[in-house]
């Protein structure tokens, strides 16, 4: 067999795979434990390599036990779905295979990537903004936190950290923990990331933010650096900008919006006001591998001033690589990494495919389906609302008839829809009462989705009920 002949070969099976997708009957995952895979996939590489049988074999095993994160009972993660175009846009970019820090290797691949950060930028309202795709939103915000860093304390970008400056951060106490890493990376100190409280529905309370700023100032700190995250991770709550802006501008803080989850939220007109004084951040991480449905990793950084990036990157008289003969802005002057992939190229096909308005119907409906599902749940007599529904995510938990542990219950009750492939969806804890949460993340569901997703939850609850003995 031929390489062209296994090329072919394996074509077929990406078209089995995306019809197997659409298949309702179809289980999510074959669970096995890692011992169990073990013995059905030879994992070992051996001295002579498989025959062109066995590859193919191999590729029919990987995906099988494979979790199909594309079929639509998948809305355990914050990414799900499959998206077409940005699919062929993932293959093309593999194909061409080139690295993001020259226009020289990578003239279109450059130029699409301008063109995105400055389509990102106009949603956004940076007039002279800048940006740079990263690998991850966590890195977006490591990134923004490094460019805070080194505009309060720009010798620090030679000298290292003086600790008798004590840098400060301030995040909600529900915002993602890649902000505490990021101070470590930066050597400021996960301990000097300060948790800010936030209300019942998990927003940041803005007169929290003002207090511990203040009493920092008091103990002789230096505060630096504000993040509102725009959808928290458990509860998806957008905290209020407009209102952290003024405090930022008193006190003249880095405000960075972590829009990792709920950034493209922004693309939606009748949902946009929740991120209002978007404009008034210096820093803004979007994740178009979460909303947008673009396969992973696709993930920006937004700067408000050009030239931000620039200022991070200490030493780049690289003449072995930046030739300057184009006289074109190579990327990689502003990014942290030397090689990098390519991921503007398969957004680029999507917003191509979609159109600008089309994506917009995307993000709208993925809250017409939050705000079904949430219906559901207050309508069912079993089911309880554990706290509003804030954006995408709606946590509820099933109320048994029987008197018994509660999270226990719900637990169970998550784990056998996990192990039955029917649907997986995520828990997590709101205070002490754990809460199923369900993320609507995947622009393509309809009504008849969210039900089938009920309706594998309710008989599975309704199967583990008939099991339970009553709490003595
Ligand atoms: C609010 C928030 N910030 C940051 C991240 C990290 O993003 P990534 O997984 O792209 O690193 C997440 C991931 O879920 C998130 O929910």
């Amino acid at each position: 067999m031929s390489e062209l002949n296994i090329l072919s070969e394996s074509l077929k099976k990406v078209t089995n795979y995306l019809e197997n997708n659409q298949n309702r009957n179809q289980p999510i995952v074959k669970f096995k434990k890692p011992s169990e895979l073990k013995k059905l996939i030879n994992f070992e590489i051996d001295k002579q390599g498989v025959s062109e049988q066995d590859f193919l074999k191999l590729i029919d095993q990987y995906l099988e036990y494979s979790v199909k994160t594309g079929n639509k009972q998948f809305v355990n993660q914050l990414f799900s779905g499959f998206n077409f175009p940005a699919f062929i846009g993932e293959l093309f970019t593999v194909l061409a295979n080139t690295s993001m820090y020259t226009y020289e290797v990578a003239p279109v691949a450059t130029t699409i990537e301008t063109e995105m950060i400055r389509l990102m930028n106009r949603y956004t309202g940076y007039l002279d903004g800048d940006g740079i795709f990263v690998t991850g939103g966590s890195n977006a915000n490591l990134v923004a936190m490094f460019s805070a860093r080194n505009w309060a304390l720009p010798e620090s970008r030679f000298e290292g950290c003086d600790r008798t400056i004590k840098l400060k951060a301030f995040i909600s106490n529900q915002a993602h923990y890649s902000f505490e890493t990021a101070a470590n990376v930066l050597g400021i100190g996960a301990k000097n990331v300060i948790k800010v409280a936030s209300d019942k529905n998990g927003k940041m309370i803005p007169t929290e933010l003002e207090k511990e700023i203040n009493e920092s100032v008091s103990r002789g700190e230096k505060p630096f650096f504000v993040a509102a995250t725009c959808a928290t991770t458990l509860l998806g709550a957008y905290d209020p900008i407009d209102e952290l802006a003024q405090i930022c501008k008193k006190y003249n803080l880095w405000l960075h919006a972590d829009g990792s989850f709920g950034g493209s939220l922004i693309l939606s007109d009748q949902n946009r006001y929740l991120m209002k004084g978007i404009e008034k951040t210096d820093s803004f991480t979007w994740n178009p591998h979460k909303l947008m449905n673009i396969p992973l990793i696709c993930s920006a950084l937004l700067v408000k001033k050009r030239g931000t990036l620039q200022h991070n990157i200490t030493d780049i008289n690289t003449d072995y690589i930046f030739h300057d003969i184009d006289q074109i802005e190579d990327l990689g002057k502003k990014s942290i990494q030397c090689g990098r992939r390519v991921d503007a190229v398969k957004l680029w096909f999507a917003w191509k495919y979609f159109g600008l308005e089309g994506y917009q119907k995307r993000i709208d409906n993925l809250i017409a389906m939050a705000i079904f599902a949430e219906e559901i749940v207050v309508n069912h007599p079993k089911l309880e609302l554990v706290v509003k529904r804030q954006s995408f995510a709606v946590c509820f938990r099933y109320i048994p008839t029987v008197k018994t542990d509660l999270n226990k219950f719900n637990l169970d009750l998550r784990e056998t829809m996990r192990k039955n492939g029917k649907s997986i969806v995520n828990f997590g804890y709101v205070g002490e009462t754990l809460a199923i949460r369900l993320v609507i993340t995947n622009g393509a569901l309809s009504k008849s989705d969210i039900d089938l997703f009920f309706n594998n939850l309710l008989s599975t609850a309704i199967a583990l009920e008939t099991e339970l003995k009553p709490m003595i």
